[in-house]
């Protein structure tokens, strides 16, 4: 039974990778490792989780450079999901990584994923291109879709 309590966005830090890894295998096929979470810390990529109570219900993890971010990861335990969690996520992320002066936020998404892919679209984002074959999927592999926001527009 998810947690009751007003939602809280924090910084993460290595003591979280153990929950964030779990909600990670709960939410995608292919999930990531633990050591791409401990990498993603190591070398500084922006880590915020979405705290309601006791319990982390999602994360997000960006990376910025040059003007521009990378949206890397996104996800919210699928206990949470449907309640407006992932847009607030999305949301906070995007005002931080305008605060750190990138011109655009580029993202890669399974084009197995619409659900992500109208969330992302719904925020502004557009689709740029696509990286054939990119992603494991089964036996085979399947296509990434690229995604880019320009944030010369948006306000901070
Ligand atoms: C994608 C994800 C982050 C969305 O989080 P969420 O908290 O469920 O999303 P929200 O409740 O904020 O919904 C935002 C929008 O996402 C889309 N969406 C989310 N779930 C959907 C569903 N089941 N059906 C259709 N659209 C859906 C809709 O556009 C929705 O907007 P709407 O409520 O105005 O229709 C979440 O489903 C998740 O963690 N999925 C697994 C991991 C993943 O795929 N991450 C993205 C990788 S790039």
């Amino acid at each position: 039974m998810p947690e009751k309590g007003h939602p809280l966005i924090r910084r993460l830090g290595i003591e979280d990778i153990e929950v964030m890894h779990e909600i990670e295998k709960l939410s995608y096929p292919y999930p990531w490792s633990r050591g791409i979470f401990e990498d993603c810390l190591r070398v500084g990529y922006a880590c915020f989780g979405l705290q309601i109570g006791q319990a982390l219900a999602g994360y997000t993890i960006f990376s910025w450079a040059a003007g521009e971010a990378h949206l890397l990861n996104l996800c919210i335990h699928p206990d949470w999901q449907h309640r407006g969690y992932g847009s607030l996520l999305l949301e906070y992320a995007i005002n931080n990584m305008a605060r750190l002066e990138s011109e655009a936020i580029f993202l890669e998404v399974r084009a197995s994923n619409p659900y992500a892919v109208s969330l992302y679209e719904n925020r502004g984002f557009k689709i740029i291109g696509r990286r054939p074959l990119y992603y494991k999927a089964g036996e085979g592999r399947e296509d990434a879709i690229v995604m880019r926001l320009e944030l010369h527009s948006e306000k901070v």
